[in-house]
């Protein structure tokens, strides 16, 4: 059997709270550790040479209900991974950008995600793509705006054009922490993805498991609707 290609990974990073709650610790210590992950996981596909395109749920449009605290932490954490990892982007030749609605972040850290994308845009081992303030559903309505503003028909294709992700769509998701939902993430471009649920809390899901996962991913039949 041919393998199948893995030309788009998509990631919804889940359990970092409950990973430090569980060791006494504070929920931010957790989002620190799931830094880490974000490192490793990120490095192992920029290595893969089928691996184009790897889209991690960073911080979605419902997250704003969490205490203040946490989200101001967040995006604390958010500004200086964005700074820091720009010259490991560099040396690995990954290609930073971002999707997801970012007006109502600082001008402090949009000027951080801008300056990165601009930096890395002719990298092509990877493109690491942060959904931020991300949700599925308020990017198709963006983009029906999109092409209606722009005198298009909204069809498939139109709708795909004008979407914050003109990438491939997605092959394979991962949801990390336990839960079995896609919580309004890449809803469009997850049509006929093969879906993987893992138990790990984010900060302890390790390469080993991305690469089995990746193995599974491989035998299973894709159909595209087809028998
Ligand atoms: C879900 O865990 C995780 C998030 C809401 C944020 C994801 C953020 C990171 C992995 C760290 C920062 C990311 C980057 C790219 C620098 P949760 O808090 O919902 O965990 P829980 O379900 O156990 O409460």
């Amino acid at each position: 059997m041919t393998p199948n290609p893995l030309r788009h990974l998509a990631i919804i990073m889940d359990g970092n709270g409950r990973w430090a709650e569980e060791r006494g610790l504070r929920r931010t210590k957790g989002h620190e550790a799931g830094v880490e992950t974000v490192r490793r996981v990120t490095e192992y596909c920029a290595e893969d040479p089928e691996i184009e395109t790897l889209t991690l749920y960073a911080f979605s449009t419902e997250n704003w209900k969490r205490p203040k605290m946490e989200v101001d932490y967040l995006m604390h954490l958010l500004e200086k991974y964005v700074r820091l990892e720009r010259e490991r982007y560099m040396s690995r030749g990954i290609r930073f950008e971002v999707i997801g609605d970012l007006s109502p972040f600082s001008s402090r850290l949009r000027e951080t995600l801008e300056e990165t994308r601009e930096a890395t845009r002719h990298n092509r081992a990877l493109t690491q793509i942060l959904a931020l303030n991300y949700g599925a559903r308020d990017e198709i309505v963006r983009s029906v705006r999109r092409l209606l503003a722009a005198g298009e028909e909204p069809s498939e294709a139109s709708i795909s054009r004008h979407l914050d992700t003109p990438y491939a769509d997605v092959d394979l998701l991962i949801r990390t922490g336990g839960e079995e939902r896609l919580s309004n993430f890449l809803l469009w471009q997850l049509s006929y993805t093969e879906l993987f649920f893992s138990e790990s809390y984010w900060p302890d899901f390790s390469v080993d498991e991305l690469r089995r996962i990746i193995e599974k991913f491989q035998s299973r039949r894709r159909k595209f609707g087809g028998i």
